[in-house]
């Protein structure tokens, strides 16, 4: 019965913020912000964004990068990546391209997502190749995409059995330490369904990393603003858990399984990049929005949760 489901216009509305993230790293990266030869295969035009977007998506991508980096230094690449949500996210071909490439990827996303992922990825030879074995073969399984380290599943991640399920499709193992990744995308859900994603994902892997990146501190007019925005477009979000501090989502992120946890606003994070990363970004585009970057930048937190001793020390200046 799972599989017979009807999406509603919000489940619809909730897709859709795929292709704004996509065209907003897009844009982003046209402008050098940062390089992935990829993302233009997923989206094939983006229409310019303002500066301080532009700068959000790189802080929240570098952030992504840094800690990714520092959870491979720990465990090396016998490990699992999981990517909830995961949209048109590029992560596997980068990682791909460098000598981090990990021993198995799994992504998640609604089927509407990953059905299109999976078309856009047959029709690419430069996407399809490093994912394929050496015939050039992927297999599609119930409309999911299987290959050597690399699942694409269909999923709704609200239904805990479905993500069960779809993780043992894809080979996930408790025995092999966990990157989990959730890159915008647990605001979409229930808090209560969020909260039981996440115990899950905590109990199943006793060595993990939780890199969690969604508004925070939408307590004041700036983020009631958002709100309002957001349910203007048919996303209405649960107020409640994003008017949480940062101090506040440590709280949770411990009380659901995580030994350890820490959490910053995206304007700690800023300050916290390399001089010389943050100099080469202010100097691609003129900001006259100065206070709107700082707003959009404390309303926004960057989590990392851990399970795990080797994985006790990821912090942001480690
Ligand atoms: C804002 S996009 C972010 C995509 C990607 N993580 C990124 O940062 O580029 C949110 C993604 O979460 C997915 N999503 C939200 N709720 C979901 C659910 N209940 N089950 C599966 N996917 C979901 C959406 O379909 C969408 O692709």
């Amino acid at each position: 019965m799972d599989n017979i489901k009807s999406w509603t216009a919000e489940d619809e509305a909730i897709i859709a913020t795929n292709m704004d993230a996509t065209e907003c790293k897009r844009c982003a990266v046209e402008l050098g912000y940062w390089k992935d030869d990829y993302i233009s295969y997923f989206v094939r035009h983006a229409d310019r964004k303002a500066p301080e977007i532009n700068r959000g998506y790189y802080a929240r991508v570098k952030a992504m990068e840094m800690f990714i980096h520092q959870f491979l230094e720990r465990c090396g690449t016998k490990c699992q990546i999981i990517n909830l949500g995961c949209g048109y996210d590029t992560l596997y071909w980068r990682l791909k391209d460098t000598t981090q490439a990990v021993g198995n990827f799994i992504e998640l996303d609604f089927p509407a997502v990953t059905a299109k992922k999976c078309h856009i990825i047959k029709r690419n030879k430069q996407l399809l190749q490093k994912i394929s074995n050496e015939d050039g073969e992927v297999m599609i399984r119930s409309g999911d995409l299987h290959s050597d380290g690399y699942h694409l599943l269909g999923c709704d991640l609200r239904c805990l059995g479905e993500v069960r399920r779809k993780l043992a499709a894809g080979g996930a193992s408790a025995a092999l330490p966990a990157l989990l990744l959730a890159e915008c995308v647990l605001v979409y859900l229930r808090p209560d369904a969020a909260d039981a994603l996440l115990q899950h994902l905590a109990g199943a892997f006793p060595r993990c990393a939780l890199l969690l990146y969604e508004q925070c501190n939408l307590g004041d007019t700036f983020g009631e603003v958002m709100l309002r925005n957001l349910s203007a477009r048919g996303c209405v979000l649960a107020g409640e858990r994003l008017r949480m501090r940062p101090a506040a989502l440590v709280e949770r992120l411990r009380g659901l399984g995580f030994d350890a946890a820490r959490a910053w606003d995206m304007q700690a994070v800023w300050r916290a990049l390399p001089d010389d990363d943050r100099a080469r970004v202010e100097a691609l585009e003129m900001l006259d929005e100065r206070e709107l970057l700082l707003q959009l930048n404390t309303h926004y937190a960057f989590s990392v949760a851990t399970r795990g001793d080797i994985f006790a020390d990821m912090d942001l200046n480690a």
